[in-house]
């Protein structure tokens, strides 16, 4: 908490925390995500980071359902 919320894709301002809340929000893929913050990918280095977020996402949701 109050810790400053990393960039995960420098090319379109996209901070960690708004990756979270697109991923709970329905984002299953990085495309989703680019979607939901109204952009596209452009070199596209992020989205590694955004496939691995969206899995440790899904896999806690899972855990949580258990
Ligand atoms: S860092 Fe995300 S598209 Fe370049």
């Amino acid at each position: 908490m109050g810790r400053p919320s990393l960039y995960v894709c420098n090319c379109n301002g996209i901070r960690e925390r708004e990756v979270r809340a697109a991923i709970d929000a329905g984002a299953r893929r990085p495309i989703d995500v680019f979607r939901a913050k109204g952009c596209q990918a452009q070199c596209a280095k992020c989205v590694c980071e955004m496939r691995q977020m969206i899995q440790e996402r899904r896999e806690a949701l899972a855990y949580a359902a258990e």
